[in-house]
């Protein structure tokens, strides 16, 4: 979970590298380093800490005009996070490397070197890789084919770029299981963990596929597999521009994030409805053919995304289709039955969490009727492997606390929720509804964000505290496992999130005052029994807040706040329901002076196991 860039230029190439380190920082933040290649060999600068600190370590040194070099932004796996274990690493003198991802059979491959006078001077495993493409480099004086005989014999996964003093040219990258693009610049040529890295010298790309090695010199680009077998590659224009992803006026791009989502829904859905129904083959020209044989869904996310899935379970049950949601790591890990008119969904915002690949892969090989993925980022791997793709328009989000992919996730997977109960139990009469519904939202969303300075306010009540609890019914049993998900990720208060029905089954014993209990009540047949759970907490002198519809009539009472979130729709109201709890964990963090938009031990994309 790291990120890289590599660039071989002619003009000096360190601006464009830190600009893509900062790009890529969501990716891991944890050190950071670059390695410069110039006619007295390599200049490195490395640093703990975040790419600001990289470029105060590199001082004076910002100026350098070297026109060839390798960055990288590390997260953590193999060693701390030091200055010795910071990329890129290097062999004396010749070869420099940065990596992301991760070697399993590295101890295995550690011992051989150091039984062939090999000295480490890091923890990590990515030097496993730079001496084993030492020692072949010896052998064929190549180092396109002392890399391709390298990644021959590593496990696990890897995108890899690699220079070499003897050949100053020239930047050698392989890629397998982590991400991988080439840029195609008018000034030069670039290699990046994500096209964003990129976007301020191109928007034109290849995207290199697992299995694959590329090369990059002043004559062009070549990609070629494992056996050397050169790759044919379109090229890809990317619609995104480098100021997508700015701040503006935001303090944080969570914030900014959460006041998008009325833009981002409103994407979601353009193209995609018509007047009373949602449009045919917006999941794939296959897509009709598809659903009218699909009998079960079994969906597959990790984090955030698996809590929409949770959401999706509610709908596609309630309208007559069996549906069944489980996290990644787990469902790629275990034996399963699954029914032979499965339709298999993924959900993912970077399209690049590892276990999602892998859990999509185990069911493809089980045989899977059909795979769909709903994902933020087109070019990524679980589009590139999926049957069906739904893009959701959120736009980039660098938050490491997801929001708009979240609610335009929601918003997708009504969509499909549509396209396929309409061959079970759904009525025109319902599809018409949700349409509606889905029409208004943007505009709800909008009065939602306005309740921001109520709930800034209230978030004062939580910075003290050490724990909170988040109680939820039905589809907001899952908004409440977000909204404690939040919470936790971006403020460290630890939260927990229960179906409210379950509070007298054990958590009740641990309300008091010193624990704050946030309860979503939307306006549905369940309301009645939320109203008793709130009862109890507050008969046990608990501090209460409760983000109500305008119907649900809950009074403000003593140690009880509510807020109002107007009369939202039930089919939609998980969707809105999010966002005053996303501003909630957003207020608090800032309250508590976290780092929020890159909190402790986390990255964007979890690209390791
Ligand atoms: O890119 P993905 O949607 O596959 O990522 C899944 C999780 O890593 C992600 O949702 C994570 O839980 C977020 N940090 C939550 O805010």
């Amino acid at each position: 979970m790291c990120g890289i860039v590599c660039a071989i230029s002619t003009e000096a190439v360190l601006p464009l590298l830190i600009e893509g380190l900062k790009r890529l920082e969501y990716r891991g933040y944890d050190s950071a380093g670059v390695a410069l290649l110039n006619k007295n060999g390599f200049e490195r600068t490395r640093s703990v800490g975040r790419i600001a600190d990289l470029e105060k370590a590199l001082g004076n040194g910002i100026n350098n005009t070297s026109t060839a070099g390798i960055a990288h932004t590390r997260w953590a796996t193999h060693g701390a996070p030091t200055q010795k274990n910071a990329h890129p690493h290097l062999t004396p003198g010749k070869l420099a490397i940065v990596h992301n991802g991760i070697i399993e059979n590295h101890q295995a491959l550690r011992e051989e070197l150091i039984k062939a006078g090999y000295v480490f001077n890091s923890e990590t495993d990515t030097e496993v890789i730079l001496h084993e493409v030492d020692r072949q480099y010896q052998l064929a004086g190549d180092l396109y084919e002392a890399v391709r005989a390298t990644v021959k014999r590593l496990k696990g996964a890897y995108a890899i770029g690699l220079i070499s003093s003897d050949e100053p040219r020239r930047i050698v990258g392989a890629r397998s299981g982590s991400p991988m693009v080439v840029g195609l610049g008018k000034k030069g040529h670039y290699i990046a963990s994500d096209m964003a890295a990129l976007l301020s010298v191109t928007q034109d790309f290849h995207i290199i596929d697992d299995d694959e090695l590329v090369e990059i010199s002043d004559d062009g680009v070549r990609i070629t597999d494992l056996d050397g077998k050169l790759v044919q590659r379109d090229v890809f224009t990317s619609d995104q521009h480098a100021g997508a992803a700015d701040l503006g006026h935001y303090q944080h791009y969570m914030l900014k994030e959460i006041h998008e989502q009325t833009q981002a829904v409103s994407d979601t859905l353009e193209g995609r409805i018509a007047a009373e129904r949602v449009l045919p083959g917006i999941f794939g020209a296959q897509d009709e053919t598809i659903f009218k044989q699909t009998g079960a869904i079994q969906i597959i996310a990790c984090g955030t995304s698996y809590h929409a899935g949770l959401v999706a379970q509610y709908w596609f049950e309630k309208f007559g289709i069996a549906c069944r949601v489980e996290i990644a790591s787990e469902f790629r890990s275990r034996q399963h039955t699954i029914a032979d008119n499965t339709l298999l969904v993924t959900l993912s915002q970077s399209g690049e969490t590892i276990d999602t690949l892998a859990a999509l892969k185990v069911a493809k090989q089980e045989g899977v009727a059909h795979t769909l993925t709903i994902c933020n980022a087109p070019e990524s791997s679980l589009v590139r492997d999926s049957e069906l793709v739904f893009m959701t328009h959120a736009g980039p989000e660098i938050g490491v606390a997801s929001t708009k992919a979240f609610t335009t996730q929601l918003v997708s997977l009504l969509l499909l929720v549509v396209s396929i109960t309409k061959h079970h139990r759904l009525s025109a009469q319902d599809e018409a509804r949700i349409v509606k519904e889905l029409r208004e939202l943007p505009a709800i969303i909008d009065e939602t964000l306005r309740r921001e300075k109520e709930i800034a306010a209230l978030a004062r009540l939580f910075t003290d505290k050490q724990h909170a609890l988040f109680l939820g019914r039905g589809t907001q049993y899952p908004i409440a496992m977000e909204g404690a998900l939040k919470l936790k990720e971006i403020s460290y208060i630890h939260a927990e999130a229960y179906a409210a029905g379950e509070l007298k089954h054990g958590p009740l014993a641990l309300v008091d005052e010193k624990m704050p209990v946030i309860a979503v009540a939307p306006n549905n047949r369940l309301l009645e029994k939320l109203k008793s759970n709130i009862e109890e907490v507050r008969a046990r002198g608990g501090r209460m807040l409760v983000f109500a519809d305008d119907h649900a009539q809950i009074n403000q009472t003593k140690g009880v706040d509510i807020i109002n979130i107007g009369r939202v729709d039930n089919i939609i109201a998980p969707i809105v329901f999010t966002i005053p709890l996303q501003m909630l964990a957003y207020h608090v963090a800032l309250i508590k002076g976290t780092d929020l938009d890159k909190p402790r031990n986390l990255a964007k994309s979890v690209t390791v196991e």
